[in-house]
């Protein structure tokens, strides 16, 4: 059984102009337990919108979406985010120590491990981070630490599923490899990954499958083999080399 699965999904809202548009057309995919599964499309495709559906920071007009089989709208919300974590596209952290945003999840939830520092060194230690970082101001960190830390805010909470919004847009090529190393890592201790990538390469390195958005509809589902070596696809992706799909 998919760990997720889109049925079908419209997601229609409103414009400035109170003119309806529709975000999402009619799209399906689904994610086996277990794999690194890639959304990618052009810039304005619905791959964000499509993300946020998964653990209700939005909700869709039609369709279904069934995680672990039950669907999205049957369940309670604090376990569906318990399950489903988000580590949003600009390190979300706020101001302060790194050890207070590590544990702002688990306190937010009135959690014993809130104030728990062996917690926090384990999270940091989970994503490659010295112990010392823990008393740092994350401000003081360089852009792959923060995003780093962001991450194991993200698994303070033990989520199975964790979607990440092009975690890598925004780091150098040193620091997005361990980010994609970490995936890695933490998808072979079982972690379901979703994330939105505009890079091919990195698609290609880490997705066990991934679905092409374009202009809110799913035109290709399959494994990133697959991807290149359809005709349609690769003419479509080498146009403007990639530039289109590619953002
Ligand atoms: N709240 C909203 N109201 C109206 N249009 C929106 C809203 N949110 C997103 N959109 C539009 O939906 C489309 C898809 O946006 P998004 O999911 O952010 O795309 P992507 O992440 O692929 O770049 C864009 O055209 C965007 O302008
Ligand atoms: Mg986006």
């Amino acid at each position: 059984m998919p760990i997720v699965e889109f049925q079908n999904i419209f997601l229609r809202k409103k414009d400035e102009k109170g003119n309806e548009v529709e975000i999402l057309r009619d799209l399906s995919f689904a994610v086996e337990p277990g794999a690194v599964y890639a959304l990618a499309g052009p810039s304005g495709s619905g791959k964000s919108s499509a993300l946020r559906l998964i653990n209700r920071l939005d909700d869709y007009s039609d369709g279904q979406i069934y995680i672990a089989g039950q669907e999205v709208k049957a369940w309670d919300i604090r376990e569906l985010r318990e399950k489903v974590g988000f580590m949003f596209q600009e390190a979300a952290l706020f101001q302060g120590s790194v050890m207070e945003n590590l544990l702002y999840g688990p306190c937010l939830r009135g959690l014993k491990k809130c104030k728990s520092e062996p917690t926090a060194l384990e999270l940091l230690d989970k994503v490659g981070l010295p112990a010392e970082l823990l008393r740092r101001n994350v401000e003081s960190l360089s852009g792959g630490q923060k995003q780093r830390v962001n991450l194991a805010r993200t698994l303070a909470l033990d989520p199975d599923i964790i979607l990440m919004d092009e975690p890598t847009s925004s780091l150098d090529p040193a620091a997005a490899n361990t980010i994609e190393n970490l995936i890695q890592e933490l998808n072979q201790q079982g972690k379901t990954f979703i994330l939105v990538s505009h890079n091919f390469e990195q698609i290609e390195r880490i997705a066990a499958a991934c679905t092409i958005l374009q202009a809110g509809r799913g035109i290709f589902s399959g494994t990133p083999r697959e991807l290149f070596s359809d005709q349609s696809m690769a003419k479509l992706l080498m146009n403007g080399k990639g530039a289109k799909v590619d953002e």
